[in-house]
Order: structure tokens, then sequence, then C-alpha cells
């Protein structure tokens, strides 16, 4: 962790929302979270703990009930503006643009912090070939796979140099194979870059294959336990250690 603390600190946070007819529900509760520069932190929890809304503060598009929230030092929602290209986000889906090439949807964040065209178009290339879709710049998102369409959507987040890689279920909708090779090449840029990276997800299987920590989420979103994944383990090990992570989040309560 640098000198300068965290890049993201949570405390005490919680996220209630309020229905029209002013029903109350708790999605998020009470979370302390601390991530420092370089960690790539996987964060695993059953659907509807509160994964996504906890992402949504984190990112400053939803503003928290109680408790405060700090990414590089700055607030997310009320300096949102500060904020811009210091966040790469990999959506579940790959939100491209489905009017634009591949190329052209790579660099629409530096078209948006005008870039020459000439940087834009040397950037997204350099990208898009990284992530290995060379013979593909050219193409419409209904002419690729869903995961290639989803690299074209890592390429337009690492265009931007971002200082904290967000993934929220960005594997998810992919068949085994193709998820298993995304996690891997993602992994490298992440790690080659020696970016911050939170990466959310309900399967555990690729929370240990990513993560050198795990942080676990229970209902409502809140910290079950936090741990070092383990490495060098053998199979067996691995399984047991995956039992555990499953153990604590049907038990529901904090460990420790
Ligand atoms: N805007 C919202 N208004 C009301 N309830 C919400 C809203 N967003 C999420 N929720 C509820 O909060 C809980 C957590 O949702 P979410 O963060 O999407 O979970 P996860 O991503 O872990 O599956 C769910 O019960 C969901 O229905
Ligand atoms: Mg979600």
């Amino acid at each position: 962790m640098s000198a300068a603390g965290p890049v993201v600190r949570m405390r005490d946070v919680s996220k209630v929302f309020t229905s029209v007819d002013g029903d109350r529900f708790t999605a998020v509760e009470s979370l302390d979270l601390e991530v420092g520069s370089g960690d790539i932190v996987a964060i695993v929890g059953k659907t509807g703990c509160g994964k996504s809304t906890t992402f949504n503060l984190l990112l400053g598009l939803e503003e928290a009930t109680t408790g405060s929230i700090e990414l590089l030092g700055h607030d997310p929602y009320r300096e949102f503006d500060w904020f811009r290209s210091k966040l790469g986000v990999i959506f579940q889906t790959d939100r491209l643009l489905p009017w634009r090439t591949a190329l052209e949807n790579a660099r629409v964040g530096l078209e948006i912090l005008d870039f020459s065209e000439k940087e834009q178009n040397d950037i997204a290339l350099q990208w898009l070939h990284k992530l290995e879709l060379q013979g593909f710049e050219d193409a419409y998102p209904h002419e690729l796979s869903g995961g290639m369409r989803q690299r074209v959507g890592m390429a337009r987040a690492f265009c931007l140099s971002p200082e904290i890689f967000f993934a929220d279920e960005a594997f998810g909708h992919l068949d085994q194979s193709t998820a298993r090779r995304l996690r891997e090449v993602f992994l490298e840029l992440v790690t080659e870059s020696r970016k911050t990276c939170l990466l959310i997800t309900h399967n555990i299987h690729e929370a240990l294959e990513i993560g050198s920590r795990l942080v676990i989420l229970g209902r409502p979103g809140r910290v079950l336990a936090d741990m070092e994944t383990p490495t060098n383990a053998t199979r067996a090990e691995m399984a047991e250690f995956e039992d555990r992570v499953l153990d604590i989040i049907e038990n529901n309560e904090v460990v420790g």
C-alpha cells in the first residue's frame, strides 16, 4: 500500500433504496473495504447480495446513504468529474455502439477526452491488437462473437490507461472456455499495467483464478471474510478452499 493511503476506501457504507411506496430496502450495510495500489481483488457473493450496488457506489453512480467512500482520495459521487478517465469499467454485457466498428467503439473514450484523431486510432489499434483482434478492426459488433465483443469493451477501457479497473460479472455470459481465456488475457494486461483491479463475480472459480485476494460479501452487502487466495495450491487444497468459501457464503455470517 502506498504512503498516500489506499486506492479504495469504504467505511461503514450503507445503501438503502426507498420504493415509491416508501418501503425501505437495505442493499449494502456497514461495508468496510480497503484496497491498496496494484491489488487485484475479487469480490464474490450470492446474486442479489449487493455487489453491483457496491460497484455503482464506487463508480459514483449512486450516493451512499451513510458512511464514506474514497477512491484515490476523492469522493466518487461528489467529485464525479474528477474521475474522468481514471476508472476503467468492464460491464457484464459489452455495451458497444452497434453502428460503430470495433475501432470506433474502442476509441470512444479518447474522442470524449479530445485526443487527436491520430492518437485515438494509434492507441485504440494498439489495444485491439493486444486483445488479439487483428483483422477485426473494421468489423461491426454484430459481426463479432460474444467473446470478441467483450474484448472490444476491454480495449475501450484499457485505452484510457485508467488508475483502477472495475469488472462486474464481465465474463459471466460467455461459455466456459471463452470466459477462461478472456480472464487470462485480462489478468495479464491488468498485471502488466500494475493498476488496481476490483472484479465482481458470483462465480467462485472465477474469483479464485483472478484475485490474489478474495472478499466475500454476505446479504445485505457487507464483508463476511477477506482472505488471501492460496497460491501454488494442489487441486485438493483448492477444492477445500472453495468449499470453505461456499460455507461462508451459505452461513452468511461474518468470519473472524
Ligand atoms: N435501484 C434499486 N432500487 C431498489 N432496489 C434495488 C436497486 N438496485 C438494486 N436493488 C436491490 O438491491 C439488492 C442487491 O442488488 P445488486 O447490487 O444488483 O446485487 P448483485 O449484483 O449482488 O446481484 C437486490 O435485492 C436488488 O433488488
Ligand atoms: Mg450484479
